[in-house]
């Protein structure tokens, strides 16, 4: 295959994101066919005059979006398309002070704690203090009920360059968290007593939503790439939850073809796909990967986005995205729900946005997290070997780890013994499989690098003991 590319160099936008976009340009347009072969590493990195790791991470990107798969020993090859449109790119910097951090001795892998030490608890203080002084009516009274209209704006506008939705702050609608958002949905697309389709395992917060609201929950397995399409076509469901940028808790990111059939379900079955894109901001190897949303030519899919992972779980801040026909049917069917969300924070984040915090923020915190993340990795593969697989690492502030043997249940015990609080999963399962050894969870949002080294380390530790004490009670029976 001759390749090309006109990659410049002095250019602001890096050069393994100019030679993605030029492989995701070609195969779109069908210049590059399916099943072609992509040039090796090697070759494209002399023809080019570019290092391979460039080369490396375009491909990568290329792999996980779906564009291209990687067959062993033999190379990379174009994959068959549908329509696939465009995102837009992200563009950000940063700055920094200090927070206190949790006050027991534990090293605490608790995923949902994110960074403070480097949180920008300054600009934070004056925005919340602007929000005060601010001398409109409505910060100070119950505000518009779909949430305050300039934050509203900015939400719009950072979604469109940073996840590719393209929405009015008319589509958008803020709620106290994920929950809260889910709740509504299912009044507005009248759920209860109807079959709701879900990921299994998947996110029990919210599960449990949909449970106490009596839909009929309906637990569709996991692929390797992501949820079952055929499972859920079988499911006659009338609604289905994902995470599709990465899947909760597994973490795998569901490829475009896959995303294509989720979409074409949705039309076939005039049903709805309720995207949850909670940490798409954190993808490590790469650019993040386009949302669900920004495919959606149908307007089937409802995004739920979160500050909760890219600013702050304390703000309480979520947002619907509703497909424009919807955005009636909630003015009328809705129109008694009052905001949930402080009106001083709703302004509060409106300033920390208008004035271009929040893209720095997220900048340096992609950052951040991907040296935990890093650090985490390479602890777990000095420290514990050929003890565990890790499951999930593209994405994200948590991951999983497979035990090799070992019971997880005694291990989450033993460890608070040694200092250490890690996480079983059972809970994200809804049906069980017949052999089932529940991986354990590992967040690292919120610990240092030093904390995650020296809690690997003690991880360690505790497995060694936990396998002497295995040995012995094998030995007594
Ligand atoms: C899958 C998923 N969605 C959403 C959230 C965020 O929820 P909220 O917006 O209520 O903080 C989380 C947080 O744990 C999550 O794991």
């Amino acid at each position: 295959m001759q390749i090309t590319p006109f990659l410049k160099k002095d250019a602001n936008v890096p050069i393994y994101l100019q030679l993605y976009q030029f492989f995701r340009e070609e195969i779109e347009k069908g210049s590059i066919i399916t099943g072609e072969k992509l040039p090796s590493i090697r070759e494209l990195s002399q023809s080019l005059n570019i290092s391979r790791n460039t080369v490396d991470t375009a491909y990568q990107q290329l792999i996980a979006e779906g564009y291209v798969v990687s067959r062993e020993k033999s190379g990379l090859f174009v994959l068959e398309l549908d329509d696939v449109p465009m995102v837009q790119e992200v563009q950000h910097e940063l700055k920094l002070p200090h927070v206190e951090g949790k006050t027991d001795n534990l090293i605490d892998f608790q995923y949902g704690d994110i960074e403070l030490e480097r949180f920008p608890i300054k600009v934070w203080k004056k925005c919340l203090l602007g929000a005060v002084d601010a001398p409109s009516h409505e910060v100070f009274s119950y505000g518009d009920k779909k949430g305050h209209y300039g934050l509203r704006t900015e939400i719009a506008s950072y979604l469109y360059q940073a996840r590719g939705v393209r929405c009015s702050p008319d589509q958008i609608i803020l709620t106290a968290g994920t929950q809260t958002a889910v709740n509504l949905l299912i009044q507005l697309l009248s759920l209860q007593n109807e079959k709701v389709a879900l990921e299994d395992p998947g996110y029990d917060g919210v599960r449990y939503v949909f449970e106490s609201q009596k839909c009929e929950v309906v637990p569709i397995s996991l692929d390797e790439d992501g949820i079952n399409i055929t499972e859920l076509e079988q499911s006659s469901a009338q609604c289905v939850y994902v995470t599709p940028s990465h899947q909760f808790p597994i973490g795998m990111i569901l490829p475009v073809q896959k995303r294509m059939k989720l979409l074409q379900w949705a039309g076939k079955n005039q049903t709805y796909i309720i995207e949850d894109d909670y940490d798409g901001e954190f993808r490590y190897l790469g650019q993040p990967i386009p949302s669900l949303k920004s495919l959606d030519t149908n307007e089937k899919v409802i995004y739920l986005g979160t500050f909760s992972k890219a600013f702050l779980p304390a703000a309480r801040v979520t947002y619907i995205v509703l497909p424009e026909p919807l955005v009636e049917v909630y003015q009328s069917k809705l129109f008694y729900i009052s905001q949930t969300v402080s009106q001083h924070i709703q302004e509060a984040l409106y300033r920390f946005m208008k004035e271009g915090h929040f893209g720095r923020h997220i900048r340096k915190m992609r950052k951040i997290y991907q040296g935990k993340q890093a650090a985490l990795l390479k602890a777990i593969e000095c420290q514990l070997g050929d003890k565990v697989n890790v499951i999930g690492q593209k994405a994200g502030l948590h991951l999983l780890l497979e035990l090799k043997g070992l019971d997880a249940k005694q291990l989450v015990e033993k460890a608070e013994e040694f200092g250490i609080r890690i996480y079983l999963t059972e809970k994200f399962w809804l049906k069980k499989p017949p052999q089932f050894d529940q991986p354990i969870m590992l967040g690292f949002g919120g610990l240092s690098v030093e904390q995650i080294e020296s809690g690997v380390n003690q991880l360690a530790r505790v497995m060694k003991v936990c396998e002497i004490n295995q040995k012995i009670g094998e030995m007594k029976s």
